[in-house]
């Protein structure tokens, strides 16, 4: 007993050890050190940019300061814009561009366009825009405007342009000096995953370095004088790989390259503090051992999506939660240990470039704690492309940016559901946007990933899938009668009761609301907040409210929906032992609590057999 109690106060001793994590780039060449607006639609493609004219005007000018930025090493900065247009108008705009120099030859007339005999045209949506009168009201009787833009490191330099003519039919009528950033191709964006066994973390993070010009690694050194390294595999995506427009035409930006590092053999619930070049220093935990008793916390939300904190009206409205719920996660790091973002993350639709604006908006939170994604329609669907659901919601993306950027431990990335062990909990991920019936791949998964979890040491079993498989007062789903996606629960209900998942969560529908503990449509109990005894029944919470544009429910609530609330915020789970978790819904606008239930119970409440809940058993004694 001696001995094992002086090997768990050297494990302490190891625990409370700072380790110094660094990715070092080494390359062959050295170190490398108020306008019409609506709801839901990608502020980007409002523009129809291979439709700009030429109308340039010795006149008009359009200015930009600093032009080198990121002195220091920072990936964000602000860059100011002058413009001066002698013939003014409301529908002025400016758009900001990156590559600098605009993409003119690889986009073909469109067949209603008129004038296209002129030339450049422009083949490349800007990665932002504001219009010019945006926070100057005299720039209608001045011609003079005043911007401030917020650009991240992206690769490339930067242009800003005038165009007269709306967003509907451009005209080009001043572009600036190139803007870029003193080191273009650094390494930016780390984000934290768990690997594919609760040893191991992912760290993954973009540069503008392929294989061929460097070698990607992290290197890790302990206070005690260890050394580890570990290397870093790098992948990318291109045009070809995507599925058809806008991703392949004026969508399509160079995602740079995408690199991946496996830290293997970590201790349980040890912190490291890391420093990445570019990035100022940050730590995380490695996750506990499964069945581990120790304070769990985790926060899981969907639909978040992306906004600009440089004030476009456009972007806020798009999604106009966004914003909230990262700072609110922000503020609160030091209080959950994993986040779950299930589905429909930037919204990109196509436009590519807002693939980096979305992991550089959540960078603080995904260097600190691992990031774990499922698939939304937003980043799978489109057309004729295997998506269960043949909407073109991914812009042609059909799934490629969202599995490069990322890191999660499925078997194949492109097949996008897996298991998640975190201490007390497993996560079964599920992926709405592939079909999920009996007798699929997706289905077999499902039912493994709940039948192999020992509920003794892992008793916090939970679902999550994008779409709602399970239960949802949202008026499209009232209108349909069902409640639910069409044939959601129809396989699936079978497999939660069999193997008594405590809670589902899901995305997609952009609010809030919890069912009682529930079974082919009926609340098995009557309880609604301090829930306790035989697990008889699945809690359906949707947590979708991230930040997009919010969704309405029905008027009158069925009799199973417990509380709704139609406003931005996210949930979080709380597992403070084997027989008691708690579950909090939270608002993005003040972080508070607004709902919250409890589920106090013992090993044999799991054991407890419950109607198709049991495999079968003789009457033999
Ligand atoms: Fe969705």
């Amino acid at each position: 007993m001696k001995g094992s109690s002086s090997v768990g106060n050297h494990l302490l001793k190891q625990q409370n050890m700072i380790m110094i994590l660094m990715l070092f780039w080494f390359t062959k060449l050295g170190m490398v050190l108020g306008h019409n607006h609506v709801l839901g639609v990608q502020p980007l493609s409002k523009i129809a940019i291979h439709k700009t004219l030429l109308a340039l005007d010795n006149m008009a000018a359009i200015a930009a300061a600093p032009t080198l930025l990121g002195i220091s090493g920072e990936d964000t900065a602000w860059v100011t814009v002058k413009v001066l247009n002698p013939m003014p108008s409301n529908d002025d705009w400016v758009g900001v561009f990156s590559p600098a120099k605009f993409d003119s030859g690889n986009c073909a007339p469109a067949p209603d366009s008129i004038g296209w005999q002129e030339t450049p045209y422009i083949c490349q949506a800007p990665i932002k825009y504001k219009f010019a009168n945006h926070d100057n009201s005299n720039y209608l009787k001045t011609g003079a405007a005043v911007l401030k833009f917020q650009l991240i490191n992206q690769r490339e330099d930067f242009s800003f342009a005038l165009f007269s003519g709306g967003l509907s039919l451009p005209k080009l009528v001043a572009v600036s000096k190139n803007v870029r950033f003193f080191n273009p191709k650094a390494p930016v964006y780390p984000r934290l995953a768990l690997g594919k066994s609760w040893d191991e973390m992912t760290v993954t993070w973009t540069s503008g370095y392929d294989h061929r010009d460097a070698i990607p690694f992290v290197e890790y050194v302990s206070n005690g004088g260890e050394v580890r390294r570990a290397p870093a595999g790098t992948l990318t995506f291109n045009r070809n790989s995507m599925c058809g427009e806008p991703a392949r035409t004026v969508g399509w930006r160079d995602p740079g390259f995408i690199h991946t590092s496996f830290l293997k053999n970590l201790w349980p619930n040890l912190r490291f503090a890391c420093i990445q070049l570019s990035y100022s220093t940050f730590s995380f935990k490695a996750p506990p051992f499964p069945g581990q008793n120790s304070l769990q916390r985790v926060i899981i939300f969907g639909d978040m999506g992306k906004a600009e904190r440089d004030g476009s009206n456009e972007y806020a409205d798009y999604q106009p939660g966004s914003l909230n719920t990262t700072d609110r996660l922000i503020e609160d790091l030091a209080n959950y240990d994993i986040v779950f973002h299930i589905g429909d993350m930037p919204y990109a639709n196509g436009y590519i470039s807002q693939w980096d604006q979305f992991t550089a908006q959540v960078q603080e939170i995904s260097a600190r704690v691992p990031y774990m994604i499922a698939s939304g329609n937003h980043e799978r669907d489109w057309p004729n492309t295997g998506s269960f659901y043949d909407t073109p919601d991914s812009g042609g993306e059909c799934g490629v940016p969202a599995e490069t950027m990322y890191y999660y431990p499925a078997e194949n990335k492109a097949k996008f559901w897996y298991k998640a062990d975190y201490g007390m909990f497993r996560f079964c991920i599920a992926d709405s946007e592939h079909d999920w019936r009996e007798g699929t791949e997706q289905y077999k998964f499902i039912e493994h990933c709940l039948a192999t979890v020992d509920r003794k040491q892992q008793p916090w079993l939970i679902f999550a899938a994008h779409r709602p498989l399970g239960y949802s007062s949202n008026s499209w789903y009232g209108m349909e009668g069902s409640f639910e996606e069409p044939m959601g629960r129809e396989s699936l209900q079978k497999l939660w009761q069999k193997y008594k998942v405590d809670i589902a969560f899901y995305g997609h529908v952009h609010n809030y609301e919890r069912v009682c503990p529930i079974y082919q449509n009926q609340c098995v109990n009557e309880e609604k907040t301090h829930y306790s005894g035989t697990v008889n029944g699945t809690i359906h919470v949707v947590v979708g409210g991230g930040g997009s544009h919010l969704s309405d429910f029905v008027a009158s609530p069925p009799v199973w929906s417990i509380y709704r609330d139609r406003d931005f915020g996210f949930g979080k789970l709380t597992a403070f032992n084997h027989s008691y978790l708690m579950f909090e819904y939270k608002k993005s606008s003040d972080g508070l609590v607004y709902d919250y239930f409890t589920i106090h119970r013992d090993y044999r409440d799991v054991l407890a057999c419950v109607h198709d809940g049991c495999e079968k058993i003789t009457s033999a004694t």
